[in-house]
């Protein structure tokens, strides 16, 4: 862990929160923070209750009990927007990019959701307008140079290869300016290459500051890039510690083991 990451506050802290869907407990009494400029994942084997956390924080999902603070400020109660304005942002477990528009203007779009800048004064080209407009132009392609698309602005959100579509929502997310970012299996159906580059991204968006809260099965990329781990199993923390803690952990090699090497 490094030494900033250890002497920072808690900015996401997530306290005594529990999931019930009916009869089925998703998440149970979860505890856990996130100090600033930290890489944790959240690991665990399918069904854990990982993205119904992620839908806790972010807004998507009411616990059943417990909250949720950012910043010291509860988020019980905001809509996923809200929590998106106070600089807390998600990717999807699923590619999320408008498909039938460039990739340029796919994170245009999205610095428009942050800024209000009406879309009708761009288009009436009001002179205020025009000046805001070609700011938020040299922003989307500050965001694709440093997610490493910008080579393919003109080319379709849809028709990306699949790791680029992954690292556009990632520019999506980015085009919010948020502190912390929460990303849900960023690499799953990704190649070995696509990891690598994947990786490169994230080292650089903690070099920018940036809070990471990541879900991932990777178990090499986690146990290389990760400040500290948090382990779910059936909907409750088994472990928190670092990377050569957890992978020397009795209970999480259960864990794991009982779920077969698939995901191990
Ligand atoms: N909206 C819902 N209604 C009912 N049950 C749900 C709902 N969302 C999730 N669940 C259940 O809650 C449990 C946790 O699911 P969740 O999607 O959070 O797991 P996960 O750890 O993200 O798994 P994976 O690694 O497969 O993505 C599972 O048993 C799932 O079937
Ligand atoms: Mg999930």
């Amino acid at each position: 862990m490094s030494s900033a990451a250890v002497a920072a506050k808690p900015i996401l802290a997530v306290e005594h929160v529990a999931v019930h869907f009916g009869g089925l407990i998703a998440i149970s009494d979860m505890n856990f923070d996130v100090r600033e400029g930290e890489l944790v994942s959240l690991i665990g084997p399918n069904g854990a209750g990982k993205t119904t956390a992620f839908n806790v924080i972010t807004g998507f999902l009411k616990p059943t009990k417990g909250r949720v603070t950012f910043r010291g400020e509860s988020l019980n109660g905001l809509k996923p927007h809200e929590v998106t304005s106070l600089g807390l942002v998600r990717t999807f477990q699923r590619t999320s990019v408008f498909e039938k528009i460039s990739v340029f203007e796919n994170v245009l779009i999205g610095l428009h959701r942050r800024t209000k800048a009406s879309l009708l004064g761009t288009i009436l080209a009001l002179p205020s307008e025009r000046r805001a407009e070609a700011a938020l132009r040299e922003e989307v392609w500050e965001i694709l140079r440093l997610v490493g698309i910008d080579h393919q602005a003109d080319e379709m959100g849809g028709s990306l290869p699949y790791g680029d579509q992954r690292l556009l929502g990632v520019a999506l997310a980015l085009a919010a300016n948020p502190s912390a970012l929460l990303l849900d299996e960023p690499v799953s159906g990704m190649n070995a290459s696509e990891t690598g580059r994947f990786i490169d991204l994230l080292n650089k968006l903690r070099a920018n500051g940036k809070t990471i809260l990541l879900v991932e099965h990777d178990m090499p990329m986690v146990m290389g890039i990760s400040d500290r781990i948090v382990v779910l199993n059936y909907g409750r923390i088994i472990a928190n510690g670092t990377p050569s803690q957890i992978q020397n952990d009795p209970d999480v090699i259960q864990a794991y083991l009982g779920q077969g090497v698939k995901h191990a």
